[in-house]
């Protein structure tokens, strides 16, 4: 496709050399942008990889007072590697103008495909399909409303429907705004779509009042962003289609009084990952997710429960329909035994505590299971993985069981990385992987899913022949 460049970073410093135009003589808003945006740390550099060198991102930016973060979230993106292009609204302009992104990302911006300084035609039609993602931010309550019904009565709107890449949207907006059942009617209709969305941070708005609606942290954004296209590259087809996932993510919270809990530090990433992949691979997925710190993905059922006897009861009233289980979250064995009304005082010396066994979820799902319902856990361990592995396999009746050792820094817990064993009920070897995404180790967990339905199958038929 012709029309649109994704210049980089150091063709633009060229550009500014070649010309010999010195930073001090680039007007006063193209020079803060460069000297005021950064993030803190290097927290970016984290996760720059040469993955997401040359990725190509459509940034989209809408009106409102946020709009100004979008500045960080393309200066991110760029550091990961990936080149960038900005389109605005008209309304965004009036927050932050154009000249500023053009800086930074060294290109046109477009808000109008009719403007006579447009340099291509059919813009909408070359920038979305020139772009490896879409990413809105902020995205304001119209915006969605226009994306959900699929009104293109502008640049970005018609962008949105030309594209066929992945859309990522950052909704910012007051908090009744965001709150109102039209909008979060238009979200669960985007989130159907596919469309990967980040729901907006809790805090004080410009506006004075306090809730959901902030913006959330550009870095967060940006690490999102990266996600989707670290999934998008991984293995695709359709060999899950016609299977429907129950998988359990993220952390229990089990409360001691009001205001304390017993969790750990599970993010809901793996779990996650493994409904991203299953969905792309043609599988229905509902995720029953406890207390998590990551996005779900777009176009699976989200069943959000806090403590473990919740997220028991939802995977109780929803295993019927399911072909596949899958024991993802880090679920808490123990819970106090009785929940105090209030605050307990720090009046004691020592306190201690008296805590229950919850229900084993994944063991109750494998002692009831049905005919064809795979039954697949996770085994979190600091020591002995094959062995503890194994112990898990036979004692709690899985098809598979997948160790991940999880006193490692880079992987396991709230890692963007995981190292897992697996160990199928067939042939009790273990298959160790290296360290890799989350979205890979999914797929190759997929792929075990993949042979032993296969497995299940042959002998079916193996039987059915013996019978006749
Ligand atoms: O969420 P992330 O930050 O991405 O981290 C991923 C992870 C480390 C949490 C994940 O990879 C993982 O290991 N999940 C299982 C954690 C765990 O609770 O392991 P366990 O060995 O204690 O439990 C064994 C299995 O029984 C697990 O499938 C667990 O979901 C299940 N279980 C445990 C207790 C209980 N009451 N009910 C359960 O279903």
């Amino acid at each position: 496709m012709e029309g649109f460049t994704w210049p980089r970073r150091q063709d633009f410093n060229r550009f500014l050399r070649a010309r010999k135009i010195k930073q001090r003589f680039i007007a006063r808003p193209f020079q803060q942008c460069y000297i005021d945006l950064q993030f803190q740390g290097n927290t970016m550099a984290e996760i720059s990889a040469p993955e997401f060198s040359g990725k190509r991102i459509a940034l989209g930016v809408s009106g409102g007072i946020a709009a100004y973060k979008a500045a960080e979230v393309l200066r991110g993106l760029q550091r990961a590697g990936c080149l960038v292009r900005v389109a605005m609204t008209r309304r965004a302009c009036e927050f932050i103008q154009p000249l500023t992104f053009r800086a930074l990302s060294g290109s046109h911006v477009i808000v109008d495909d009719y403007a006579p300084d447009n340099p291509d035609p059919i813009a909408h039609i070359t920038f979305s399909q020139t772009a490896d993602l879409l990413v809105v931010a902020p995205a304001t309550a119209n915006l969605i409303a226009k994306f959900a019904t699929g009104l293109a009565d502008d640049f970005l709107s018609s962008t949105y429907l030309a594209s066929t890449a992945p859309v990522l949207i950052a909704p910012a907006m007051n908090t009744s705004m965001w709150k109102h059942a039209a909008t979060q009617r238009n979200v669960a209709t985007l989130r159907a779509d596919g469309v990967h969305i980040i729901d907006p941070d809790e805090g004080e708005m410009a506006c004075g009042t306090i809730g959901p609606g902030r913006l959330s942290d550009p870095e967060r954004i940006v690490k999102a962003a990266l996600e989707i296209l670290r999934n998008a590259a991984a293995p695709r087809g359709q060999d899950l289609t016609g299977e429907h996932f129950l998988i359990t993510a993220g952390a229990t919270r089990e409360q001691i009084d009001p205001v304390r809990f017993l969790s750990n530090r599970s993010s809901g990433r793996m779990g996650f990952a493994i409904a991203e992949a299953a969905r792309t691979r043609g599988a229905d997925v509902t995720v029953v997710a406890g207390i998590t710190s990551v996005e779900a993905p777009a176009g699976i059922s989200l069943i959000k429960t806090e403590s473990a006897e919740e997220m028991y009861e939802a995977v109780r009233d929803n295993i019927s329909t399911a072909t596949v289980f899958v024991g993802a979250a880090a679920v808490a064995d123990y819970r106090p035994a009785q929940i105090e009304k209030n605050k307990i005082k720090k009046s004691q010396r020592s306190l201690v505590l008296n805590l229950e066994r919850t229900t084993d979820i994944l063991e109750s799902v494998a002692a009831t299971r049905r005919d064809g319902l795979l039954v697949i856990g996770f085994a979190a361990e600091t020591e002995n993985l094959v062995q503890n592995a194994l112990q898990k396999l036979t004692q709690k009746k899985l098809d598979l069981v997948v160790a991940n050792d999880v006193s490692r820094a880079d992987a396991g817990f709230d890692s963007l990385n995981n190292s897992i064993l697996m160990v199928p009920r067939d042939t009790k070897a273990p298959v160790e992987l290296p360290l890799m995404s989350k979205a890979q180790a999914a797929h190759h967990l997929l792929d075990e899913v993949v042979r032993l339905r296969s497995l299940a199958k042959t002998s079916t038929a193996a039987q059915q022949k013996q019978a006749r």
